[in-house]
């Protein structure tokens, strides 16, 4: 898997969530660089349990924004969110529990969620929160 270098084409146009989508990916990008650690590993533990609460303070930032302009279409938004909490709490956990390294599984759905998420799901509220003026 390669990491992701970030490019300004995956700007959503709100400098404050782009630089909280910089700080996901650059963990991203750590968790790949340490796959050879194993999962007792203070590094691997400590990053899997720091993503997970950045990941969440960002959705709720994203939610609070779509609230606040009353977005269109905040519950398919949240929805998408939920999902991924769910599944990433049952695959940390199942790797916590029961694997030495971080399973590739989880590695591709962390990458595979996030770039898709950012691309597709984050971008439609560009020109929303661009026309607000939200920063
Ligand atoms: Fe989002």
């Amino acid at each position: 898997m390669e990491e992701i270098v970030w490019k300004p084409s995956y700007s959503v146009g709100v400098p404050s969530l782009d630089e909280q989508h910089k700080q996901l990916v650059s963990m991203l990008n750590l968790l790949l660089s340490h796959s050879e650690a194993t999962v007792r590993s203070e590094a691997i533990s400590e990053l899997l349990t720091r993503m997970t609460k950045y990941a969440l303070n960002h959705f709720k930032t994203e939610e609070e924004l779509m609230e606040k302009y009353a977005y269109p279409e905040l519950s398919v938004h949240k929805q998408e969110h939920k999902t991924y909490r769910l599944k990433v709490a049952a695959l940390c956990q199942e790797t916590m529990d029961h694997k030495a390294l971080v399973p590739e599984e989880l590695r591709q759905y962390l990458m595979g969620w996030w770039i898709n998420h950012i691309l597709k799901t984050d971008m439609k509220y560009r020109s929303f929160f661009m026309e607000r003026g939200v920063t």
